[in-house]
């Protein structure tokens, strides 16, 4: 099992020495090693079991150190980053010969975020050189929001787990690009919404992809799959089908009177859209754990951070 704790000196000299540390951020937690060094981008596919198609995240800890790997930064990203650095919006950039091919897959862009979490922005600021961080999961299952999340499954893989609490924001980041007529491309919906970005640049647009050649392959369809099955629906039409003993209801804020109550997760009973985020991953790891036959959930209003919790749901719900 891995350590778990706040010492970021520890979690220095292991990231120094090559190794992987899980670390906290506002979105879910990342499972990190120097991107710099392919040894260490290996050993993150293989402790996630991800296929090398899927590229990586790079983080730092200010837009000075972003612009060291990357060959320019269009004006309207520096908007963006300006606005919402540190935070939960990943830019797609073009890479410089720093950066391993490994990292990016190949791809000529590269993924940069500066995330916004106290004690890894100063891990960062202490390091010569960016995260390489993926959701510190098992490649299509749900991310992790806590420490305790992120040992259950990946413990015995990783020495250690920097501990920074719950995660606020409670799901990954927004994913944009910057197309040839200077327009913003959506890759992934998350963590900074639509109409944020859309009331600092205007109108964006959304990057095409197909499953099998995913431009984002956080857009696979399915992903962030609990092992219970997973339907999305109205729930009350749902419900007469199975057995209330062995059914788990995840609603944005009402409860039903027919099924137990601990088999039921409210993600804000006071309609927060914010809060739901926050807790969408946690409770559905919690039903996930009750050993359920069946986990019935419904959309969120889709407006602000709702839009991404229903990409969640319905990669959640997806099946082949
Ligand atoms: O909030 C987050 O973004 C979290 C925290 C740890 O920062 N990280 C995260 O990483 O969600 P990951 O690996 O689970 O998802 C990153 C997504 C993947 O879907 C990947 O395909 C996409 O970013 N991505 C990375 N580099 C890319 C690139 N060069 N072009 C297109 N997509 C890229
Ligand atoms: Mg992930």
């Amino acid at each position: 099992m891995a350590i778990i704790g706040t010492d970021i000196t520890k979690a220095i000299e292991l990231l120094m020495s090559g190794k992987l540390v899980a670390i906290p951020t506002e979105t879910v937690y990342g499972l990190a090693g120097n991107a710099l060094n392919e040894e260490a981008i290996l050993d993150i596919f293989g402790a996630k079991n991800r296929p090398q198609f899927n590229p990586l995240i790079a983080h730092v800890d200010s837009l000075g150190k972003a612009s060291q790997f990357v060959t320019e930064i269009p004006p309207i990203a520096v908007r963006l980053a300006k606005a919402f650095w540190p935070g939960p919006l990943t830019i797609l950039l073009p890479r410089n010969r720093r950066i391993p091919d490994l990292l990016t897959a190949g791809s000529p862009l590269v993924a940069i975020r500066i995330p916004n979490h106290p004690l890894t922005l100063k891990l960062l600021q202490q390091l010569p050189f960016p995260l390489a961080a993926p959701s510190a999961n098992p490649s299509g299952y749900i991310s992790p929001t806590s420490a305790a999340h992120v040992q259950a499954q990946l413990g015995d893989k990783i020495p250690y787990i920097l501990d920074g609490g719950r995660c606020k924001v409670g799901i990954e980041s927004t994913i944009i690009g910057v197309n040839e007529d200077n327009e913003v491309l959506i890759y992934r919906l998350g963590g900074t919404s639509l109409e944020a970005i859309r009331s600092l640049v205007g109108d964006v647009q959304f990057a095409q992809a197909t499953h099998e050649k995913p431009d984002s392959p956080g857009m696979l369809k399915s992903h962030y799959a609990p092992q219970t099955p997973f339907r999305i629906g109205i729930v009350e039409e749902m419900l007469p089908t199975y057995d209330r003993e062995k059914v788990g209801i995840l609603h944005f804020s009402q409860s039903f009177s027919a099924v137990p109550s601990k088999q039921q997760r409210q993600l804000s009973p006071s309609g927060d859209l914010r809060e739901a985020a926050q807790s969408l991953f946690s409770a559905m790891r919690e039903l996930d754990g009750l050993g359920l036959s069946i986990i019935l959930a419904e959309y969120v209003p889709a407006e602000g951070l709702g839009l991404a919790i229903n990409d969640r749901l319905t990669r959640a719900a997806y099946q082949e």
